[in-house]
């Protein structure tokens, strides 16, 4: 009996951890938290979607399966390899014959290592390829989307899908995935060697497994809670950091940072005591698997150096030296692929949350479509027609109440009214960011819904009051997409007054423009985006507010510029400024989604309506400016 104490001590002190376990999976608190990421695709969906993505990549998976068949290989036959050679030093020592096994189980060894590296170039090559190809479609998908669609999804949460997810999917392929499978086939065939090479032993290593399997659900559990919570703190900062960062000048005017340093601060403990938990949990788990681990090692020695498993074995094998240093590689070969399974569980679970929320935006249908037989426009006269149109952002919330109205090819149109009226609005239908709910708009007499989107606004040039730049060149930001010789892009730039500004930078048309084109002043910003208008030669400009913010010098410029843009097309202003706009053929007055008044300036005056009160309004204002002066 005394002989078995040593064993009766390593069960007894497993037997409390175990109790300690169960005991804290019981009290665990939000066990509905750690049953899974909740999902609405289904896990299968999921999979098979995936898997879709590897599928051009079938050969290289099957090549990247064979090799890893190679290194498992060496994997199963190196313990025994060694335990030859522990066999022969002990009994039949001959220098030469260790010479030829040492060799030989370099060579092998070094085989190994060329597959592992030939397979990890080969799976990353493939997983960037994966990635890549994610990437791409998800872009061109968002870029798709309505500006309805757009609004609803902030900014960093597209980011995150974007690069986050689509890494974490592309992680899964590179990493998770084979791994996962490489450690499930060198468990199976551990065992399977364990089992040829002697029974007994195998079934006292096997005595381990429940504790294993016991230990592995209950950190499964933790461990899911855990990674969500540094997960969803992750995804937190990120889309507070894009959004506040963006926003840092506005928190810097107001003295605001006090504040949301604070606020950050919150979300940052909030990620490091999760990220620390998970920690926690690593570290109780993983010493753990060590125990058992080092207990089997431990009960190996014990019972191999006494002799109490006895010649006894499968295929008539004794229990030799050899054997135990065989089986002492095996048992830790054994036990750290079911360790890192347990601990992959969790990573594949959480690749597939990526994948799931990638696929949520990849399934949001684009709601303004072209139609199946609609029409490409390669010229158009620049006629414009709202017929009793109307629109509402949110269902019944009538923003445009039956608006109509008819702008002839080469007129220059404004549109003027309250903030709120409905000008914008009434600006972004016309190349169908938003579809109408009743009516028509048509261009030339064609309904602009059996026109082709992309065909529809190419001949659209949009002057905003928010001008964007992209980060490049002046050059850049003015061509956008095509190509034009740089005298073109100097036409352009004369026409519209703004090659005296550029004329002055130290690069010319190569000068940097920073992000967003924060290097540039309100009304260099609207002169280069006039420069972007021209160069394109739309049939139809719109012009939103694009003369407001900006000085007085430079304002004489634009208005100079905006009389010569009208000889190019039909032109379509909103405006603060009346004096903007007293020579446009047609002004249109709005008040809440409904025209009031229209007609020529003077005819407007002399009606002695909205428009004059309005121009009266501003009369009086500048009068008193100029008094002042
Ligand atoms: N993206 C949007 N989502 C919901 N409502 C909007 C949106 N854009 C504008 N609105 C609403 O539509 C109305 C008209 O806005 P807009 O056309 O921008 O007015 P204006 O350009 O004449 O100042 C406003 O009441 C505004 O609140
Ligand atoms: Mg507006």
């Amino acid at each position: 009996m005394r002989e078995y104490l040593p064993l009766l001590i390593v069960g007894a002190i497993i037997g409390v951890f175990t109790v300690g376990f169960i005991v804290a999976f019981v009290t665990m608190k939000d066990k509905k938290e750690a049953i899974g990421f909740d999902r609405h695709i289904p896990d299968k969906e999921i999979i098979s979607r995936l898997l879709a993505y590897a599928k051009p990549y079938r050969k290289e998976f099957g090549l990247i399966f064979f090799i890893m068949l190679l290194s498992i290989g060496y994997d199963l036959i190196s313990p025994v390899i060694i335990g030859n050679i522990e066999e022969m030093i002990k009994t039949e020592f001959e220098l030469p014959e260790l010479y030829r096994r040492v060799v030989f189980y370099a060579l092998l060894l070094v085989l190994s290592m060329f597959c592992t590296f030939v397979q990890s170039v080969m799976l990353q090559r493939t997983g960037q390829k994966i990635l890549s190809s994610m990437r791409k479609q998800l872009f061109t998908h968002i870029e798709g989307l309505s500006h309805a669609q757009l609004n609803n999804i902030p900014v960093g949460k597209l980011v995150t899908r974007e690069c986050n997810d689509t890494n974490a999917i592309s992680f899964m392929f590179t990493n998770i995935l084979v791994t996962m499978v490489r450690n499930a086939l060198v468990i199976i065939g551990v065992l399977a060697a364990m089992f040829m090479l002697n029974l007994e032993l195998t079934l006292m290593i096997l005595c381990f497994v429940p504790f294993l399997v016991l230990f592995t659900v209950i950190f499964r559990k933790f461990s899911r809670r855990a990674y969500r919570r540094v997960k969803d703190g992750t995804t937190d900062i990120n889309t507070y950091l894009s959004e506040n960062l963006s926003g840092i000048k506005v928190t810097q005017i107001y003295n605001r940072e006090g504040r949301k340093m604070q606020e950050f601060l919150g979300k940052s403990t909030t990620l490091k005591k999760a990220k620390q938990k998970q920690i926690f949990v690593f570290g109780i788990f993983r010493p753990m698997v060590y125990m058992l681990n080092i207990s089997a090692v431990l009960c190996l020695f014990y019972l191999g150096s006494r002799g109490i498993i006895k010649n006894t074995s499968f295929m008539g094998q004794v229990i030799t030296g050899g054997t135990v240093v065989t089986f002492y590689m095996y048992i830790s070969k054994f036990f750290n692929p079911i360790q890192t399974l347990a601990e992959q569980f969790n990573m594949l679970q959480s690749a597939f949350a990526s994948a799931e929320k990638i696929f949520t935006v990849l399934d949001m249908k684009p709601e303004v479509l072209d139609e199946p037989d609609a029409i490409d426009l390669e010229e158009i006269r620049g006629e414009i027609e709202f017929r009793d149109v109307w629109f509402a952002y949110k269902p019944e919330e009538w923003v445009l109440k039956g608006v109509s109205f008819h702008v002839n090819a080469k007129d220059t149109v404004a549109l003027v009214g309250a903030t709120g009226s409905g000008k914008s609005t009434i600006l972004s239908l016309i190349v169908r960011n938003y579809d109408i709910q009743k009516g028509q708009i048509l261009i030339d007499g064609i309904d602009i819904r059996h026109i082709k989107i992309a065909s529809l606004r190419k001949h659209f040039g949009q002057m905003l009051q928010d001008v964007f730049l992209f980060s490049g060149t002046i050059r850049s930001n003015i061509v956008l997409r095509d190509d034009f010789p740089d005298d073109e892009v100097w036409k352009a730039c004369r026409y519209v007054n703004a090659d005296s500004f550029i004329g002055k930078l130290d690069g010319g048309l190569d000068e940097v423009v920073r992000e967003r084109g924060n290097n540039f002043s309100a009304g260099q910003r609207q002169l280069l985006s006039f420069a972007r208008t021209v160069i394109h030669r739309p049939e139809v400009m719109i012009l939103d507010e694009a003369t407001a913010n900006i000085d007085t010098e430079t304002e004489l410029l634009i208005q100079d510029s905006l009389a010569k843009m009208r000889n190019i097309g039909t032109m379509l202003i909103v405006a603060h400024r009346l004096s903007t706009i007293q020579h446009a053929d047609n002004i249109i007055v709005l008040s809440h989604g409904e025209i009031i008044e229209q007609g020529s300036h003077q005819e407007l005056l002399h009606k002695k309506g909205s428009y004059h009160r309005l121009y009266m309004l501003q009369y009086n204002k500048e009068q008193l400016l100029q008094g002042q002066e």
